[in-house]
């Protein structure tokens, strides 16, 4: 069983939509695997939207017991779902978790119950120095209990999303350079992901998604499924 974190405090910066482009290459392209998705915000979209895929193999879930507010994680309701599936399960598993905004790292300790979680940002001033706090925190929590905690710290790979231009992606590397997480690769502006959500009919919208980020999905699946290969925590940002 593993366990990929989509969050940022900011709203907008392309979780969710990153996490369905993961979720669905996970399950359309390791055909052995248990995936389930799942949504903490009350909102529900990602959960409503890919509840129409859901199947044996692909679980779409969205329990009011993982949330005690809109951005409050029930953390021990969350931790006690991991671990029970870590158990029961003999083929493989990958849950994958969908925060909404507002995600405060303090609050969040089924954190540390992941292994590996993924901060999109885009490159507008707003996305980047909310992302930078957010690091910030997580690292906080990441160093507040190190004794205590069940397994080593997830590791945690900044998002480039949304990125129109190199020199944008250039741009956000050099503002976050000091951060000692890593930085993946861009997904890039396409207005495909503005119909990510909804059911069309034969589901071309997210048939052509799949295709048109392959080499994403690809990398980004890879990363998740071996994230035991890399180290836990480079010394300053470090471009997968
Ligand atoms: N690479 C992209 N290219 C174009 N539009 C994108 C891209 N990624 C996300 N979007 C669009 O940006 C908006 C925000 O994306 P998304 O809902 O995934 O963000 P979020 O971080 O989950 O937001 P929230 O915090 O509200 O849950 C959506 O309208 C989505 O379609
Ligand atoms: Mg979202």
């Amino acid at each position: 069983m593993k366990t990929a974190v989509f969050a940022n405090s900011k709203g907008g910066v392309g979780k969710s939509t990153i996490a369905l482009l993961t979720s669905l290459s996970l399950a359309t392209k390791y055909n052995r695997a248990n995936v389930e998705l799942i949504d903490l915000d009350p909102q529900a979209t990602t959960s409503d939207s890919l509840s129409r895929f859901a199947n044996y193999r692909f679980k779409v879930i969205n329990n009011e017991e993982f949330y005690l507010g809109s951005t409050t994680p029930n953390n021990s309701r969350i931790i006690s779902h991991l671990e029970s599936s870590s158990d029961n399960h003999i083929s493989e598993c990958y849950s994958v978790i969908d925060c909404p905004a507002g995600n405060d790292p303090v609050r969040s300790t089924f954190l540390l119950h992941s292994d590996i979680i993924f901060i999109p940002t885009s490159v507008s001033d707003a996305d980047v120095f909310a992302t930078k706090k957010y690091i910030a925190s997580l690292i906080d929590l990441f160093e507040s209990d190190v004794e205590n905690s069940p397994k080593k710290p997830p590791l945690a790979v900044i998002l480039p999303s949304m990125i129109d231009h190199r020199d944008e992606l250039n741009e956000l590397r050099s503002i976050l350079a000091g951060m000692p997480v890593y930085f993946g690769k861009p997904l890039r502006y396409s207005p495909n992901f503005r119909r990510a959500f909804r059911a069309e009919r034969d589901d071309s919208n997210v048939k052509i998604l799949l295709k048109e980020h392959a080499a994403y999905s690809q990398w980004i699946t890879d990363l998740f499924i071996h994230s035991d290969r890399l180290k836990l925590r480079p010394k300053k940002l470090f471009q997968l």
